[in-house]
């Protein structure tokens, strides 16, 4: 679903998710061009913090509560969460782990985009979609 068609309040959301396609796709260009996969490594640790772990807050405290805990959609987003998240802290080997990540990204993010954010939006209410969009706000700094 193009973010257009997205609820203004998830639209911050999407754009995102734009940026971490943006982000796998650096990945892969830097892996092509044999750039040394520990710096690589370790600015991808950076895009985490900065921008995916307060993604997956948002995500995990505002956005998937609208479909419940125990709706299998959100136990899988929350399941690639924790492993994507291993996938960053991990120092074993550098770039595999960024292969990996950039795949497990991208799957993940295609996911929520066309099965799991169409759902959530089919369903929310409109008080739930302005505390996801606040929080958004709050996180965001402005
Ligand atoms: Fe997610
Ligand atoms: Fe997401």
């Amino acid at each position: 679903m193009p973010p257009l068609e997205r609820h203004a309040l998830l639209r911050p959301i999407s754009r995102e998710h734009h940026e971490g396609l943006l982000f796998c796709w650096q990945i892969r260009k830097a892996l092509t061009d044999g750039l040394d996969p520990k710096v690589q490594h370790r600015i991808a640790v950076e895009f985490y913090h900065r921008h995916l772990l307060p993604h997956f807050g948002i995500e995990e405290e505002a956005v998937f509560p609208v479909l419940g805990a125990h709706d299998q959609l959100v136990e899988q987003a929350i399941s690639e969460h924790r492993r994507l998240t291993r996938r960053f802290l991990s120092t074993q080997d550098p770039a595999r782990d960024l292969s990996c990540i950039e795949k497990e990204l991208e799957a993940h993010i295609r996911f929520e985009e066309r099965v799991l954010f169409p759902r959530i939006q089919a369903v929310a209410t409109e008080e739930q979609l302005e505390r996801i969009d606040r929080m958004h706000g709050l996180l965001a700094g402005h």
